[in-house]
């Protein structure tokens, strides 16, 4: 089994052992959750619509006005160099997870507290699937709850969710609040008018008469495992809908799943304590769930419990 330790990690400019990969503590990520963050994951060690993830992180820093001083080539050169470094300690079957983390560095009224020279801070790191696969490996079949936390989505025009920020606050009191209705159940956020949003990390489908139906893009980060299903869903000609959905909608599916890059879809079989549909996993998850599989070449829920087995969660 691989020694992990040995992690290399790119931390602003240079490959550094995953030992001596630390922030300052007056980072604006510390200080203020002023930090933009991507997620990616690899199947059979290849990323996975990684353009997809650099360009949201590049429109991500936009928003913000971080300047990473990358150019998009450069961010993306770091990124295949920082996955041929750490490759070697990646055994066939296991995948990877690539997490950018980039933000403007220390905060300037403590500048003249800290080494010289100052520059934003860019961590790439490529580590072992391990944790959130493992932890849902047997969701695949059996399902999730998911339940309505009092927690609110915010509106994008106060803070724009469609950046992936470090600014998660809401989401954590979203996490706690679920905790205490159920234990292990996902949290789904309603916006300010009552109106489906999305998870604390997970966009949501409902499915009802074959068609697929999604939360308009508008307070919500608009997932890249959300596109590539409504792409999936064209070609295996199930109607999308993105349109305002509520908590009675979700009673009245067939189907619902969630979506995310790391787990790809997981059925939600329960919602606020009773069956969604039959109460059982759906047939257009698992048509979606196959058709995934196949286009990148693994089985992704056998993944998931051959690496749990190995790894533990
Ligand atoms: C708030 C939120 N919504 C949705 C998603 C799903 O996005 P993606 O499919 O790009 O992983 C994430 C992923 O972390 C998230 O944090």
């Amino acid at each position: 089994m691989s020694d992990f330790l040995q992690l290399k990690i790119y931390f602003s400019g240079e490959l550094v052992p995953l030992s001596e990969a630390r922030v300052s503590i007056f980072d604006h990520a510390l200080m203020l959750g002023d930090m933009v963050f991507e997620m990616t994951r690899s199947f059979n060690h290849q990323p996975f619509m990684l353009d997809s993830h650099l360009d949201r992180l590049h429109a991500s820093l936009r928003l913000l006005e971080i300047d990473c001083r990358l150019t998009p080539p450069q961010m993306k050169q770091a990124t295949l160099d920082t996955i041929e470094a750490n490759l070697p300690l990646f055994e066939e079957g296991l995948d990877y997870w690539i997490r950018h983390d980039v933000s403007r560095g220390p905060v300037s009224l403590l500048h003249h507290l800290l080494p010289k020279p100052l520059r934003p801070t860019v961590i790439i790191s490529v580590l072992p699937v391990i944790g959130r696969i493992t932890s849902v490996a047997d969701a695949y079949e059996n399902g999730v709850h998911v339940v309505i936390p009092s927690q609110r989505a915010i509106p994008s025009r106060y803070l724009d969710p469609k950046a992936k920020t470090r600014s998660r606050q809401h989401y954590q009191m979203a996490n706690l609040q679920a905790a205490r209705i159920e234990e292990r159940s996902w949290p789904v956020l309603l916006d300010e008018h009552g109106y489906l949003a999305e998870g604390t990390s997970y966009n949501v489908f409902l499915v009802k008469d074959g068609t697929l139906y999604t939360p308009e893009p508008h307070n919500i980060l608009r997932g890249i495992s959300r596109t590539y299903v409504m792409e999936m869903a064209a070609r295996l000609a199930l109607p999308v809908y993105e349109t305002k959905l509520e908590p009675y909608d979700f009673l009245m599916a067939d189907e619902a799943f969630l979506t995310a890059s790391s787990y790809t879809i997981l059925p939600v079989v329960q919602f606020e304590g009773r069956p969604v549909g039959d109460g059982k996993v759906g047939p257009v998850y698992q048509r979606l769930l196959q058709t995934w599989g196949e286009q990148v070449g693994v089985d992704i829920a056998d993944q998931a419990k051959k690496i749990r087995a190995k790894y533990g969660e």
